[in-house]
């Protein structure tokens, strides 16, 4: 077993657990379902060393999600934009603005204090090393940012939405109609599932519910559930 787990030298007990799942895959599920916290830091809100906004720049300023989040459809990992992405407009715009002042710092050479460092911004949505998660497997299969990240657009401060545990992953595996989106509409805050149907009618489809299974069935979206998928 050991070349299966080469990472996890270090959770012996997390790695029996799999491998007994792997052999009683129901059993090791039911267990580690409900013996999954329900909780893991929702609403966790770190102050930031830039008071930036998602509301201004999204909802006022109409931003996409990947204008700074550039990564996230072609990779595992979603990016948080560096400094450039804020400069390009922040050097003409707010110029003197307090709360860009460590953004001056990092950017701005005539700036007294001006160091040439990152911008430190402070994790807010982290999983444990032991799961494999994978944005674009996600984004690119009809699954908004919303689903898992609640309403970014209206918040002044970005919070946890939700509880990122086991069971919450595979609720959605286990049924992904009620989250699935026509793939043009994946980064549409605005997004309703029964306006979009009023003006894309679809044969046989009545019922945001049978959109979902009608998406599902189309683009044949199937998530997996052994443990492998998010553990390996
Ligand atoms: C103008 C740039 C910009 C745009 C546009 C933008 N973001 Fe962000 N986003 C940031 C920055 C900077 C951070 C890190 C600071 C923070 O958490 O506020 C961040 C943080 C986040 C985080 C938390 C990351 C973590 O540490 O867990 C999420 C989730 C997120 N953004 C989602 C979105 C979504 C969804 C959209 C589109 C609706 C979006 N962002 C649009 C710049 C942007
Ligand atoms: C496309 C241009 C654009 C980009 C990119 C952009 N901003 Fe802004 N930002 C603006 C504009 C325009 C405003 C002013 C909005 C207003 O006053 O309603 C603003 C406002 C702000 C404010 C509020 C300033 C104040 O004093 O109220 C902060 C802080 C800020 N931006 C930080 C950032 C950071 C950090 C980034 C990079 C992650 C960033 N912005 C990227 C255009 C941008
Ligand atoms: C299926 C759920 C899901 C979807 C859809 C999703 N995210 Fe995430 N996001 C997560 C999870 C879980 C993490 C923590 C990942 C980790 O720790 O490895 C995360 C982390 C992030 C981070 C922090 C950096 C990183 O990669 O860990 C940013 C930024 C982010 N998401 C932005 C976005 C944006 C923008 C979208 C939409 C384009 C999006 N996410 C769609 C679940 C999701
Ligand atoms: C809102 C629904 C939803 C949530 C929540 C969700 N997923 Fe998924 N996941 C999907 C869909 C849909 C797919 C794509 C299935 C397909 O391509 O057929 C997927 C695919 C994946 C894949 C890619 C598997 C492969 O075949 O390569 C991984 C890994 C994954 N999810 C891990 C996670 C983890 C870990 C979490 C929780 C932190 C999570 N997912 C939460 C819906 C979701
Ligand atoms: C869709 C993704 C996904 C699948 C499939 C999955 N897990 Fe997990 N698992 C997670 C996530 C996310 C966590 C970390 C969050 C948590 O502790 O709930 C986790 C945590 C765990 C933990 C640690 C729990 C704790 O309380 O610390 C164990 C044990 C585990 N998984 C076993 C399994 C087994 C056995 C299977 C197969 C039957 C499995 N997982 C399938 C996503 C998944």
């Amino acid at each position: 077993m050991a070349n299966i787990f080469p990472r996890w030298s270090n959770l012996l007990p997390l790695k029996i657990v799999v491998c007994a799942g792997t052999v009683a895959g129901g059993i090791a599920l039911a267990f580690s379902y409900y013996a999954t916290p329900k909780t893991l830091a929702v609403g966790y809100q770190p102050s930031q060393p830039i008071p930036f906004s998602h509301k201004i720049h999204v909802d006022q300023l109409g931003l996409d999600c990947r204008y700074c989040h550039s990564f996230v459809e072609v990779s595992g990992h979603s990016n948080v934009p560096t400094g450039n992405t804020c400069w390009n407009c922040h050097q003409h715009v707010q110029q003197d603005s307090p709360k860009l002042e460590p953004l001056h710092i990092s950017m701005n050479p005539n700036h007294p204090s001006y160091d040439g460092e990152p911008i430190e911004w402070v994790r807010i949505h982290k999983l444990p090393d032991y799961v494999y998660f994978n944005h674009s497997a996600h984004v690119s299969r009809g699954i908004s940012c919303q689903s898992c990240h609640g309403d970014v657009d209206q918040m002044e401060v970005v919070y946890q939405a939700e509880n990122l545990s086991m069971g919450w992953c595979l609720e959605c595996h286990r049924s992904p109609e009620d989250n699935l989106r026509p793939l043009e509409e994946v980064f549409n805050f605005a997004y309703d599932a029964e306006d979009w149907l009023t003006e894309n009618p679809m044969e046989g489809v009545d019922t945001t519910e049978e959109l979902g299974l009608k998406l599902k069935e189309q683009f044949k979206v199937t998530p997996k559930e052994s443990c492998a998928t998010c553990h390996h």
